[in-house]
């Protein structure tokens, strides 16, 4: 049977990457799949968060999902530190995962900085937990943007070494879901920089919650260079900012780049920015506008929380005593 999880940080500011790469993608599956999204507030706290600022946050990710189109009566929400297998996995994949395959996570040299040996352990450790949020559900396909792949793959080698050494076939090799046109979304003001919830200038992103006139104001301040749109995907090539702004316009009208070329060869961003604006904020202010409403009613919120981590718990319980009697750990 094909399950699947995803997960999403709750330190605040999600984007339009977030939601492009992966949010947005979260709502189809469900039709077809069985679907776990989490909030994944241990992987939060691998950098500092203020607590009650943290708590905001989780519920600003499970509105996120909620806002975008994912019916908890089908899909699980539920916040990561609510069911403790994951905890529990991310312990046996630590002993199994090597100190050499973390070394290699370009994720990890990049949030650490020159400063590395002032990193906490937990954000060095982050992947062998993320395969654990996984792997404690046997999900067999994990939709997320594109710098989450090398992540999938060490998940895959985890799974893959715990079945070798302890001679059984538990854990799946999971599949990532990559799609859409807007796989990795740039940032508004470098084009070579990932959008981030991390990076100092609020320009850099469009937020979920912003209205109109925000996502205006951004986009027109958003680095261009001085040509018009080609005609050709080629013509793209070495314009960064040109082909991430095509890139979010392709996403939000379900259109192919080549089909938004065709339509806008020829045009200046004079042009350009303010369709591309038009269209942002007709595909995008909704959801913002139904997170503001949910984030307003955290009962409501938490109600779905709470019943999320029960259904997780019963799927992922039963998959941990697996795990454990399998390293030989008694049971009670
Ligand atoms: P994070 O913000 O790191 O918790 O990411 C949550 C999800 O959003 C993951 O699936 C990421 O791959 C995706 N994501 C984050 N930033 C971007 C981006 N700039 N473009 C596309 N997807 C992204
Ligand atoms: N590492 C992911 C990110 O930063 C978030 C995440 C944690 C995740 N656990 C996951 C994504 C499990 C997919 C599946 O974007």
């Amino acid at each position: 049977m094909s399950r699947i999880f995803s997960g999403v940080q709750p330190s605040g500011n999600l984007h339009l990457g977030n939601y492009l790469g992966a949010i947005r993608n979260f709502v189809g599956l469900q039709d077809d799949y069985e679907c776990i999204y989490c909030a994944v507030d241990m992987h939060a706290i691998t950098v500092w968060q203020e607590p009650e600022q943290l708590r905001k946050n989780i519920r600003e990710v499970a509105s996120a999902y909620l806002a975008a189109g994912v019916d908890p009566k089908k899909s699980i929400i539920f916040a990561q530190s609510s069911v403790h297998a994951h905890a529990e996995l991310a312990w046996i994949f630590n002993c199994v995962a090597r100190i050499g395959w973390l070394n290699r996570m370009t994720q990890f040299k990049e949030k650490a900085g020159k400063n590395r040996e002032n990193a906490s352990l937990g954000l060095y450790a982050y992947p062998s937990l993320m395969a654990a949020d996984i792997l404690t559900y046997k999900a067999t396909h994990v939709p997320v943007g594109e710098d989450q792949k090398q992540h999938l793959e060490l998940t895959r080698d985890i799974a893959q070494k715990f079945n070798n050494d302890y001679e059984t076939d538990l854990f799946p090799l999971v599949e990532p879901i990559i799609m859409g046109e807007a796989t990795r979304v740039m940032s508004l003001r470098d084009g070579s920089k990932k959008m981030s919830k991390s990076d100092p200038s609020d320009y850099s992103r469009i937020v979920l919650t912003d209205g109109k006139d925000d996502i205006a104001r951004k986009l027109k301040k958003a680095r261009t260079d001085a040509d018009p749109l080609p005609e050709k995907v080629e013509g793209l090539e070495e314009r960064p900012e040109a082909a991430n702004l095509v890139g979010i316009y392709a996403a939000l009208a379900g259109m192919t780049k080549a089909e938004v070329l065709q339509e806008y060869s020829g045009a200046q961003f004079s042009t350009f920015k303010p369709a591309l604006t038009d269209l942002a904020v007709e595909k995008f202010g909704p959801v913002g506008e139904e997170m503001k409403r949910l984030m307003a009613d955290p009962g409501y919120v938490d109600s779905v929380l709470k019943d999320g981590a029960v259904r997780a718990a019963e799927i992922a319980n039963p998959i941990v005593r697996e795990v454990k009697e399998t390293v030989g750990f008694l049971l009670p």
